[in-house]
């Protein structure tokens, strides 16, 4: 009984200082979601974001893969999919973004980024506006959104860093790689200092490379910025997935007992990923951070 008024006591009072539950925590109609994102281009972002995506799917979630590595997309590609519709379309108002998604591998959802669109190379703030907006009504239709971004911090890229709960960070163990990636971490705390990361080091060639990046960069990190992220493990250099990539279907369904895949499964499991939420949607957030 005491307890019962304490708890309405406290209700009261988050009433009265606008706290209520939903701004605390994460509305549950609202997907969660992971960004993937590298610093150099071609670390494997897209064979992990597209092979999570369809592993997650598999296991009876609701999940939409977004290709915004906008303009230059190939999602579709390892998918084995020929979207007639994409991003560009929906910023420019021409489909609903429920109407421009196809269905591929273990039932997941695709949403193109689109090849040679030149509308979405360089989008400027209204249009990305437009576009995130247009993307709001998905977070709702879904469990789980994985974002698939194109190298580097373009716009776009920045806005989601400054807006994702949660960033999957895909390195190589090359020194260029594990740089461009501090770089990249670096400044996805900057815009997001409540932000989760995960690295995983990919197309590596043993454990001791593996060892030995991830020493790096835990190292650069915690010396110069005072904190680093979390290592969710490495993908070993596997022909399985070149031929995964020929055959269009994910390595993780195509050959799921090849070493990438097994590594890439476990990657599937990073469990922050069952509670990338914010307070408020992402695409939400995205449309505030381009303010
Ligand atoms: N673990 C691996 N083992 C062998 N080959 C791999 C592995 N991971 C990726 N690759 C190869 O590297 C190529 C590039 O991968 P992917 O397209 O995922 O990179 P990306 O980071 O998305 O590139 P971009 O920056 O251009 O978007 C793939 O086509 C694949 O053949
Ligand atoms: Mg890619």
């Amino acid at each position: 009984m005491i307890d019962t008024m304490g708890l309405g006591r406290i209700g009261a009072y988050r009433r009265l200082l606008g706290l209520s539950r939903r701004m605390e925590e994460p509305e549950p109609e609202s997907a969660r979601v992971l960004c993937v994102a590298s610093g150099k281009g071609g670390t494997g972002k897209s064979i992990l974001a597209s092979n999570l995506a369809a592993l997650r799917a598999s296991r009876g979630e609701r999940v939409l893969l977004v290709d915004f590595d906008a303009g230059l997309a190939n999602a579709h590609l390892l998918l084995g999919l020929a979207p007639q519709y994409d991003l560009s379309h929906v910023m420019q108002g021409q489909i609903s973004a429920q109407d421009a998604l196809v269905e591929g591998p273990g039932g997941l959802k695709l949403l193109s980024g689109g090849v040679g669109r030149h509308v979405l190379a360089n989008p400027t703030r209204r249009e990305l506006d437009r576009l995130f907006k247009a993307l709001r009504p998905l977070e709702g239709e879904f469990d789980l959104l994985v974002v698939d971004h194109g190298a580097g911090l373009g716009y776009a890229t920045v806005t989601h860093l400054a807006a994702t709960s949660t960033l999957l960070l895909v390195t190589n163990h090359e020194v260029t790689a594990l740089s461009d990636s501090y770089a990249l971490y670096k400044r996805a705390h900057l815009v997001n200092p409540h932000i989760t990361v995960g690295v995983v080091v990919n197309r590596v060639p043993d454990q001791a490379a593996a060892d030995s990046a991830w020493e790096r960069f835990r190292g650069a990190s915690q010396r110069f910025l005072g904190h680093s992220p979390e290592l969710v493990g490495w993908v070993p250099a596997d022909p399985a997935v070149s031929r995964s990539v020929d055959a269009r279907v994910p390595v993780g369904l195509l050959e799921p007992d090849s070493d990438a895949a097994r590594a890439i499964q476990s990657v599937s499991r990073w469990a922050p990923i069952d509670h990338a939420r914010s307070a408020r949607p992402f695409f939400e957030r995205a449309r505030s951070a381009l303010r």
